[in-house]
């Protein structure tokens, strides 16, 4: 699909009502970006989930895009298909139509950015434009000694204090060679995260009645 198409539909699906749940999988500067074609494979595997990317500028050195089977939205997208009022924003589309945002992985430069408000690139302006009320997950991935640096745990601290979900990073023996903890969750274990609070998020808009907060009609 053309990247304009795939802006200006966005706009389309966002209106979708009692349709699949949308996943927006956001993917940074870590090498751990390499799985993003599994991730993305086994979240269509859920059921009645419909999945979008959007990506930094360091995270594309990891991943094949072919490999990946969705759309995947980057800095280009937001900058080339916005010139007039009319047009859609693209970070402000992403958002309306995403239910839960994923970002696997969460390296510690965009960790910062988040922690601080900074929204300089379209993943972070998604963040930055994110309605608290749906899940927002992150996954950290980062060398072992990022990890330990002691402005790690605040800012992951300030995140949770968003109300968005860590899902914990893992010991293992990092692509560079290092033993310790800093390594992205296990796909699965992202995975079945994801669906929990898909199912919960599923069963709030049924007891509530209320489908997507921005498209609820308009009282006269
Ligand atoms: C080969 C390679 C692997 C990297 N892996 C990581 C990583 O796992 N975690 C991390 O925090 N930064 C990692 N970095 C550094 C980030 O890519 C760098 O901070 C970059 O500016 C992140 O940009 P972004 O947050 O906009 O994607 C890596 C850099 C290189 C060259």
């Amino acid at each position: 699909m053309q990247a304009e198409d795939h802006v200006s539909c966005l706009k389309t699906d966002s209106l979708k009502t009692n349709g699949p749940c949308r996943v927006l999988v956001g993917v940074t500067g870590s090498v751990a970006s390499l799985k993003l074609p599994i991730l993305v494979s086994e979240l269509l595997q859920l059921p009645k989930v419909d999945v979008k990317v959007v990506t930094t500028e360091h995270a594309k050195h990891f991943y094949n895009p072919e490999e990946v089977s969705v759309n995947i939205y980057s800095d280009n997208d937001e900058w080339e298909h916005w010139t007039q009022r009319s047009d859609p924003v693209l970070h402000i589309e992403l958002r309306r139509w995403a239910d839960l945002f994923v970002i696997a992985p969460l390296d510690a430069n965009t960790l910062g950015k988040i922690a601080n408000g900074i929204c300089d690139n379209l993943l972070t302006c998604v963040v930055r434009a994110w309605d608290t009320s749906r899940p927002l997950l992150f996954c950290p991935a980062m060398n072992t000694a990022m990890w330990q640096h002691p402005v790690t745990a605040q800012q992951v601290s300030r995140l949770t204090e968003f109300g968005y979900v860590e899902i914990p990073c893992i010991t293992k023996e990092l692509v560079c060679g290092d033993k310790g903890k800093g390594g992205m969750a296990e796909v699965s274990t992202i995975v079945s995260v994801v669906q929990k609070y898909l199912q919960k998020a599923d069963e709030s808009s049924q007891n509530t009645h209320t489908s997507h907060p921005d498209i609820e009609p308009q009282s006269t």
